[in-house]
Formats: structure tokens, sequence, C-alpha cells
């Protein structure tokens, strides 16, 4: 038996997968019970009266080249939030198992957990060092019942990286034990290579990765787990057949030609030179008492009043998230970087 068949719950190790219907794109298609002409024109052979291809082999090849790994290495879903969900559901005994996440943190890792009946171990980030990553505690409070252990860098709602040093200790020393996740969302507003690259000499750690970011393609869900071949083989045993929309393919491949790669390069830039206006421009709002470095999309930052900077947002017409209820950021408020205009619109609002 392998780690992984260890690790992952007995019932789906022995889980018969579903056979969806065959993938034989030579063929005309009378097996799927679907409608022989397409509702949106174009090649009924292929429009979106078919079933998509279960995991399409050029989007697994065109993503392992886009995060430097091997095409046996991804799995391709519903945003990352489906990869979440996926782990949980196939590591966690309901009652038994455990997965540690580190407070204030992104709120999927609980919910899966919990939907899927696992205890979730929160090791709280440590606020005084900035929001780092408590290596000692994350490794102490690791039960042999702690499946998987979820950690975000850079972190939503703080925006800091974690230490990739502390990062890989605790997968090396949990090999076997547990999968160590790292959440790489916002990795593209970082000046960070992926943690990917130490998949190869580190079996249980697995990173997550999203178009819904950086790319822009948050309404086309589309999120990759790049993890063990092994790994991804069990979640692909239990992955809903039909994972990725025809049309999520399309727009995808479409982001990812080189011209539209390049005006993304130029779109990235942009944020980050408005994440460092904006950076340089809120010490001299008197409503707001702290605000942290990021290495994201956004910027978290402490109010006086966070109940009434919400309000002047609202009349501004901009919606900020309200990150009162994360623990230990009772006043806090989190800032998505916008346009030039919104920003400047949010900055006056705050004034
Ligand atoms: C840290 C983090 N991980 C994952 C996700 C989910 O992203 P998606 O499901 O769009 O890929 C989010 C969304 O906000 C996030 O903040």
């Amino acid at each position: 038996m392998s780690w992984v068949e260890a690790l992952a719950r007995p019932e789906i190790v022995a889980l018969k997968v579903y056979e969806h219907a065959a993938w034989r794109p030579e063929l005309e298609r009378l097996h799927a019970n679907e409608l022989p002409w397409s509702p949106l024109g174009g090649e009924p052979r292929n429009g979106v009266n078919r079933y998509p291809e279960p995991q399409p082999r050029v989007l697994l090849e065109r993503l392992a080249q886009l995060y430097g790994v091997a095409p046996e290495s991804v799995l391709v879903g519903r945003g990352s939030d489906e990869a979440i969900d996926l782990l949980c559901r196939a590591f966690c005994r309901a009652g038994e198992d455990a997965v540690l996440v580190c407070p204030p943190t992104f709120g999927m890792y609980s919910v899966s957990a919990r939907i899927q009946g696992a205890q979730v171990l929160p090791v709280p980030l440590s606020m005084e060092r900035g929001f780092a990553l408590d290596e000692a505690q994350v490794l102490e409070r690791c039960t042999p019942e702690t499946k998987l252990l979820f950690l975000c860098s850079p972190n939503n709602p703080t925006g800091n990286l974690l230490d990739e040093r502390s990062m890989l200790r605790i997968a090396r020393a949990l090999a076997g034990r547990a999968l160590v996740v790292v959440d790489e969302a916002y990795l593209e507003f970082a000046d960070r290579p992926s943690l990917a690259r130490h998949l190869g000499e580190l079996e249980n750690l697995a990173v997550l990765r999203t178009l819904s970011k950086a790319y822009g393609l948050a309404g086309a869900r589309c999120g990759t787990l790049l993890a063990a071949p092994q790994v991804i083989r069990l979640l692909r045993k239990i992955i809903p057949p039909y994972a990725v929309p025809t049309l999520t393919l399309d727009a995808v491949l479409a982001r990812l030609t080189p011209e539209a790669l390049g005006a993304g390069e130029q779109q990235l830039a942009t944020l980050l030179a408005e994440r460092a206006r904006l950076m340089a421009a809120l010490p001299a709002l008197k409503r707001i008492t702290r605000f942290w470095p990021s290495d994201a999309n956004f910027i978290l930052a402490e109010f006086e009043d966070a109940g009434a900077a919400l309000a002047l947002g609202c009349e501004a017409g901009l919606l900020v998230r309200d990150a009162r209820a994360y623990p230990g950021l009772g006043a806090a408020l989190r800032i998505t970087v916008g346009t030039p205009e919104q920003n400047t619109r949010l900055l006056e609002a705050w004034a």
C-alpha cells in the first residue's frame, strides 16, 4: 500500500469509479444521450451540446507548462475551492480525522473540513510577527489523525507570504503522515517562485493555484491542484465526471495565448503600481489606525470605526470586505486593489 493509500479514506481507495462516456473524439457520438445540434451555433461535433472531455488533455498540458510541473501532477476543477473540497473528502474520515488551519485565513478550508465532518485544528498566525507561521505550534498540534494542513501564502486576508523554509520543514517533518497544502492563489502578485518546484522531492507537498485572481478569470471557475501523481489519481476518482465546462476551457485557452499573456502582464504591472500608491496614501488617512504590507492584490487595514469606513465606501459606490469576523481582526477591512479611478475614489471617501 502506498503512503497516499494509507493516508486516504479506505472507502475512497476502494471506490469503483464512475465510468463516464468514453472520450473518442474521432468518432461521432451516439453514446452520451446528448442532442446532436449545438444551440449556440458552431460545430455540433464539439459544441456545448456535448459533454466535455473530463480532464481536458490540452488544458492539463497548458497548465502544467504554466506552473512548471508534469501534466500527471495536475488536477483541474471548478476553482481551487473544488480542490479544497475534494482533498477534505478524499482524506478525512468523518468524526475521526482533522484538518489544521492557520487563522486568520481563507474560510473555505474550515468550511470544507466541517462539511466532511472533520475536526478543525486552528494554529493562529503570529500577529506580533506580521502574521508569521508558528512552525513549532503547527508541528506540536498535528495529531496522527491530522490528514491535511492548509497554509495560505500569500495569506488571505492578511496579505503576507509565509516563510518558505518553515513550510518546507513542516512538509518534511510530516512526510508520509499528512499532506501539506500550500495555497498560492495570490502568488502572481508576490515576488516569489512557487513551492511547486519542490513537488518532486516532497511527495506530501501539494500546491493550489487559480486563474481567478491575477489571470482575471474568476467567472470561468478554473483552479488547479499540483501534487504527486498518486494524489492526483486519487482525487480523479471522486471529482465529478465533467468538471471543466466547454465554455471554461475556451476562455482559459484564450487567456493563455501569448498575446493575452502579454496584455495580462501590463494589467499586473498597473495593479502592483496601484497597490504601492494605496500603501503610500494610507498613512495620511486618520481613520486608519494600522495596516499591513501586502504581497497580494488586497490590503488589510484596521480602522478607528470600521463600520463607518465601510458605510463611507458604500456611499462612494465601493464595497470593501468586512474582515471584522476574522479572529484577532475586530476592526479590520480588506481592500481589493481596483482600477486607478476606483482607488482614488476610495481614498477620497476616506480622506
Ligand atoms: C486563498 C484563496 N484560496 C482559494 C480561493 C478560491 O479561489 P477559486 O475557487 O476562485 O480558484 C480564494 C478565493 O478568494 C482564496 O482567497
